[in-house]
């Protein structure tokens, strides 16, 4: 199964998220680091996946089954021929899986999925899998670095049915330091995401700017604004899940890069204007998509001191000049529909206006979609409230995490650009 992006507004947990309706299947194996899948667990829930869990017996000597039924709502599964149980049970949990997570995934059980064993349920479910698996290791590095575990892993890497996540560098549960710590929760949740993510953004090329643009005054002081990234790098992100080739060019923000996503860093407009351009190409032919997310400084400074403004003036008049349009000079430039060409407006006026304003934006730019949103909504948020405003008509969507409405802005991408193939 591919995952589709959020639907129509609803507000339930289950039917949010961006794992929302996803049936994942979450193998707990006996490690210290098995405390750590009841977060995995917590979050895999938050993103509105379906899960069952499967604990092995020793598992449960690390964490108790009432934790894992308390979460999900559901028992955890862990006996292949348990009472009331009819029919073959891990063929069943394979076949009603979008996604394995082997969670933490020890060397005893990394040793029995090489061999092909299914002496447990958690062995047999895997064996019978057609969905992807992920597994990540935990142990103790001298156990990780043994030359049994790494012909094993060589051996299940290269058979291509199990994907290992980690383990990282790090400390262990004993205190020891090396390869054998497992990912953290939140980093095995992206990858799970990413992996049941829609690929239909493949063979595009997309480029997002985001973040604010800095025009300096002095060798100190700047004019800016409050943008934080998020809303940019939450579409450069979900894209490149979504399988496009994504070059993202930031203002100065503090985020990291996401997976997979080739970065250009500006400051100023005329830096993210030729960073752009030279992406572009004078022709436009370099991308596919360009999604201009970046609150763009409208004015700079005339001069920039080369020396720090001294206090001992009474005034400052700063005389300020206009920055270029960056869009509005690509939607002059495009003859025909490549590239595709999103716009944002932030206002901070009543609605009505907001929405007024986005259609003068969307003739005067040229553009394919504008995405008006309220400063108040937008701006240093985790959350959003948008409205795509299109030659066609409007549609106003709910307040949701910027993941989602970058989902929701990519599902209406992917359908401008579908290629015939
Ligand atoms: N934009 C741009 N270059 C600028 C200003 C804005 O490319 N110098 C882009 C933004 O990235 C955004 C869209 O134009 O996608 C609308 O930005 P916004 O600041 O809302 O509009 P402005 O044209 O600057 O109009 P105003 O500030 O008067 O509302």
């Amino acid at each position: 199964m591919s995952l589709n992006p959020p639907g129509p507004t609803t507000d339930s947990a289950e039917t949010r998220g961006r794992l929302a309706g996803a049936r994942i299947t979450l193998c707990v194996c006996g490690s210290i680091a098995a405390y750590k899948a009841v977060s995995l667990l917590r979050l895999l829930l938050k993103e509105g996946a379906h899960v069952e869990t499967v604990l092995t017996h020793a598992a449960s000597r690390f964490v108790g089954s009432a934790t894992f039924a308390g979460l999900s709502g559901r028992a955890p599964l862990s006996d292949m021929f348990a009472e009331g149980v009819s029919g073959e049970l891990h063929v069943e949990l394979a076949a009603r899986s979008d996604l394995l997570l082997l969670v933490p995934a020890t060397a005893d059980l990394l040793a029995r999925l090489t061999s092909g064993r299914a002496d447990d349920l958690v062995a047999a479910t895997v064996l019978c899998a057609g969905c992807p698996v992920l597994a990540a290791p935990a142990m103790h590095p001298a156990m990780w670095s043994h030359p049994a575990t790494q012909r094993n892993v060589a051996q299940l890497v290269g058979d291509g049915r199990v994907e290992l996540l980690g383990p990282v560098d790090g400390e262990v549960a004993s205190g020891a330091r090396g390869f054998g710590r497992m990912l953290e929760p939140e980093a095995i949740l992206e990858r799970a995401i990413a992996r049941l993510a829609p690929q239909d953004l493949r063979d595009r090329h997309l480029v997002v700017t985001a973040g604010p643009t800095l025009e300096d005054i002095d060798p100190v002081r700047f004019l800016g604004n409050r943008s934080s990234g998020k809303m940019g790098f939450a579409i450069a992100e979900r894209a490149s899940a979504r399988g496009a080739r994504v070059t993202l060019i930031s203002g100065p923000v503090t985020l990291p890069t996401p997976p997979g996503v080739r970065r250009i860093d500006v400051r100023g407009a005329r830096s993210m204007r030729d960073a752009l351009w030279q992406t572009l190409g004078q022709d436009l032919s370099g991308a596919d998509v360009l999604v201009m997310c970046a609150a763009v400084g409208d004015f700079r400074p005339a001069e920039t001191s080369d020396t720090k403004l001294k206090r001992e003036q009474q005034q400052i008049a700063l005389e300020l000049v206009q920055n270029p349009d960056i869009l509005a000079e690509v939607g002059r430039a495009r003859e025909a529909s490549v590239p595709l060409l999103v716009g944002f407006a932030v206002e901070a006026s009543a609605p009505a206006r907001v929405l007024e304003y986005a259609r003068g934006k969307l003739a005067s730019k040229r553009v394919d979609l504008i995405v008006a949103n309220h400063a108040s909504d937008a701006f240093g948020k985790d959350d959003n409230r948008a409205t795509f405003v299109t030659p066609s008509g409007d549609e106003a969507l709910p307040l949701l995490p910027k993941r989602e409405l970058a989902d929701r802005l990519l599902s209406w991408i992917a359908q401008r650009t579908r290629k015939s193939d």
